[in-house]
């Protein structure tokens, strides 16, 4: 019998330059290209079956039913892939993240590239690394990035099949940590995707827009040659300059909080004593911070001292990838 069933396994990614904003929102064409690295330690593993009979889609997330938005979303990107595979039949999804989810913590990233993955195997689908990157996409932008492996380029694309991401060095290329330190574990007030749709409303969006491709350069570069000090000043740049956005949008985001800003300030003043460390924060919280492996047990002490008592820790990883059921 034709296999229908599949499952995937995803890292996470932490942006090093923002996508923040589309050109086209649904097919998530994004205004600015981006950069980023795996994280390996934070993880989407997903089950995807198709069904004969199945009335609609079922979704397990962490053990629980979902119903309303969740579901659509996942429905509707079983959409994607069923309309492609040209397929009618239901999906049930069993989907489990070992993080987090709400935290900015990049959990639909993860989880949007294992779908994808699992999803497409299920329906027979043989897609390249860029087709299914692009596919991810669909379902949440920064899920095209978890497709490829280690430090991944997002280019933005004129159409669907040409915005995807893809690796610009290997999971080994750079012995970097990224220590998160979770300020709150609370669900964000305002999700990443009606905040993309008020990145238009600030005067600075369209600033951002035409400097990311100098940024991009710089951030590459930094990034291929190991040139820490340079990849931090340009990742924290990215950062501000996409929280600057979200601060004068209408309505205003603000997704620090005290301890937040107070941590900013502190990496700054650790990297100048000569600790190399730098900071990037997504849509909440948490601030991620980036250091070479052998600065991490310094970092974190450092954290710790300032009232941090939570951190993850997470290390460049691969590609997303299917796991053969029959050896678990
Ligand atoms: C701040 O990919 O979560 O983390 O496409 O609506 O799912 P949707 O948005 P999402 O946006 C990520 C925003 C960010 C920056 C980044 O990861 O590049």
């Amino acid at each position: 019998m034709q296999t229908r069933r599949a499952t995937a396994f995803a890292n996470s990614n932490i942006a090093l330059l923002k996508y923040w904003g589309n050109r086209d929102e649904k097919l998530r064409l994004p205004a600015n290209p981006s950069l980023s690295m795996n994280l390996a330690g934070l993880e989407t593993r997903t089950t995807v079956e198709f069904v004969a009979g199945l009335g609609e889609d079922e979704v397990v997330i962490g053990g629980e039913a979902q119903t309303g938005r969740v579901k659509e979303r996942v429905s509707a990107h079983l959409d994607h892939i069923r309309a492609r595979a040209g397929m009618t039949l239901k999906a049930r999804v069993e989907s489990r993240n070992n993080f987090p989810a709400g935290a900015g913590l990049a959990s639909s990233a993860s989880a949007f590239a294992a779908l994808t993955l699992a999803g497409a195997a299920a329906a027979g689908l043989a897609l390249s690394e860029s087709e299914l990157s692009a596919l991810a996409r669909l379902g949440s932008g920064s899920a095209a990035r978890s497709i490829p492996a280690g430090f991944v380029e997002w280019q933005v694309g004129e159409t669907h099949d040409e915005s995807f991401a893809f690796s610009i060095a290997p999971p080994d290329h750079w012995a970097l940590v990224d220590v998160v330190a979770v300020i709150s574990r609370a669900h964000k007030a305002v999700g990443s995707t009606s905040g993309h749709a008020l990145a238009g409303t600030s005067p600075l969006q369209a600033a951002r827009v035409a400097t990311a491709s100098v940024r991009l350069r710089r951030c590459r570069e930094a990034l291929l040659s190991r040139n820490f000090y340079e990849f931090a000043e340009v990742v924290e740049a990215d950062s501000n300059i996409m929280h600057a956005v979200m601060m004068t949008s209408t309505p205003p985001l603000y997704y620090w909080q005290p301890l937040t800003l107070a941590l900013m300030k502190s990496i700054r003043e650790w990297r100048a004593e000569g600790v190399p460390v730098c900071f990037t924060i997504d849509a909440g919280p948490n601030v991620h911070c980036l250091c070479p492996a052998a600065a991490a047990p310094e970092v974190e002490r450092r954290l710790r001292a300032l009232g941090v008592t939570e951190t993850l820790t997470a290390y460049p990883g691969g590609a997303a990838h299917l796991v053969n059921e029959s050896k678990v």
